[in-house]
């Protein structure tokens, strides 16, 4: 999700203003997701790289995380969303931890499609984190490593979006990138809408994948 910045300084308002643009665009379309049926839906929210912003920043970006969770929770609670967190969340500041238990414990026994928000994620950290976990219950495989991911209970990526014109991964789901379709667009983030997704997801259909076979 990337461009909360740029549309805020195409529009002269403050970043935050973006951020919080983000947020109604991270709503819509996780609602919009579960309507299309799909399983699993994995947002790269905060990453390990993000804390080299200014303090006012991530605090407006922390703020912004803490007022989400608690006005959607009640909405994941009722529809049965499996809300799921990946990357180091139990180092974030104590009242968000808190915050994160709360709702996880009262999403726990939901079986719907999965809201999955990366927090305090890299991608580098997640397979270094794994491969340790993996190393010390015996040999390194690529299976072994796989099971000790933060996703390893999630279906396997399909498809990776990623807006605002970059074309990388910033270190997201590099591992299980290894066969998802990518799909980029010039788009910003809180211009993104369910027709954008609605296209993504068309041209995936379309798309053979033969995962190195031929
Ligand atoms: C993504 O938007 C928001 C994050 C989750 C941190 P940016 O803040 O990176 O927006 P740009 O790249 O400056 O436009
Ligand atoms: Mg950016």
């Amino acid at each position: 999700m990337d461009g909360n910045g740029r549309w805020a300084k195409q529009r002269h308002l403050p970043r935050a203003v973006g951020h919080q643009r983000g947020v109604e665009a991270v709503r819509t379309l996780s609602r919009a997701a579960r309507a299309m049926g799909l399983e699993a839906l994995t947002l790269y929210a905060f990453s390990t790289e993000n804390w080299r912003r200014p303090e006012d920043e991530v605090s407006a970006l922390m703020g912004l995380l803490k007022r989400f969770i608690q006005s959607d929770l009640d909405e994941f609670i009722r529809d049965n969303v499996r809300l799921k967190i990946i990357g180091q969340w139990r180092a974030l500041a104590p009242d968000i931890v808190e915050l994160i238990e709360d709702a996880l414990a009262k999403t726990a026994a939901n079986t719907g499609p999965a809201l999955v928000v990366a927090l305090n994620y890299g991608s580098q950290d997640e397979i270094a984190r794994a491969a340790a976990k993996a190393a010390a219950k015996g040999p390194i495989t690529p299976a072994s490593i796989e099971a000790e991911l933060d996703t390893a209970d999630l279906p396997p990526l399909d498809l990776l979006i990623r807006t605002s014109g970059e074309v990388r991964l910033s270190n997201f789901l590099l591992w299980q990138a290894a066969y998802a379709e990518m799909w980029f667009t010039d788009v910003l983030w809180p211009d993104f809408k369910p027709a954008h997704l609605e296209a993504a997801l068309e041209q995936f259909g379309q798309r053979e994948r033969r995962y190195g076979g031929r």
